[in-house]
């Protein structure tokens, strides 16, 4: 594999795993807000997190290169309002989607087809999530300053159940 490219999926796998620490951090201040409904989405989203950073892993040892794994950052984005942290989790996937793109061009640049199929399924997924950070600020602006409302809402996103990627390796 391109070194380079190598180097930014190896990369990639800690940004995950970081996203994974974000959305954490998010479900846990949902939790301190008393709103389990949006902690048990967050908590999923976390998941799933992890599991973007698993596949880049198991793809790039498919590949015969070597991962390295590097120190998970704090997540240190401050949360006073409920609307805060879906904002940061929509500015995030804005942030994942660049890096994502980033790989894919530069797989591109040196004609690795593997690796941009590979990359396809991160491209849509990439434009689910940033739907669903806009759903959630959408309807929070709609709800969010109703306390039955809310309720419901919170109710919603607590059905939320994880299931395991569609992509497998
Ligand atoms: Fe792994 Fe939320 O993108």
């Amino acid at each position: 594999m391109n070194e380079k490219v190598a180097a930014l999926l190896n990369d990639q796998i800690n940004k995950e795993f970081y996203s994974a620490y974000l959305y954490l951090d998010i479900a846990n201040f949902y939790t301190k807000k008393g709103l389990d409904g949006f902690a048990n989405w967050y908590e999923v989203q976390a998941k799933e997190e992890q599991d973007h950073a698993m596949l880049m892993y198991r793809y790039l040892q498919n590949n015969g290169e070597e991962v390295t794994l590097e120190a998970i950052a704090k997540p240190d984005k401050n949360f006073e309002t409920l609307m805060d942290p879906l904002k940061a989790g929509l500015e995030h996937e804005q942030y994942v989607t660049n890096l994502i793109n980033t790989i894919y061009g530069a797989a591109q640049e040196v004609q690795d087809f593997r690796t941009t199929q590979f990359l396809d399924w991160f491209v849509k997924e990439q434009g689910e999530e940033e739907k669903n950070s806009m759903d959630q600020i959408t309807k929070m602006k709609l709800f969010g300053d109703d306390a039955r409302s809310l309720y419901m809402l919170n109710n919603e996103l607590a059905a939320r159940v994880y299931t395991t990627p569609s992509l497998v390796l």
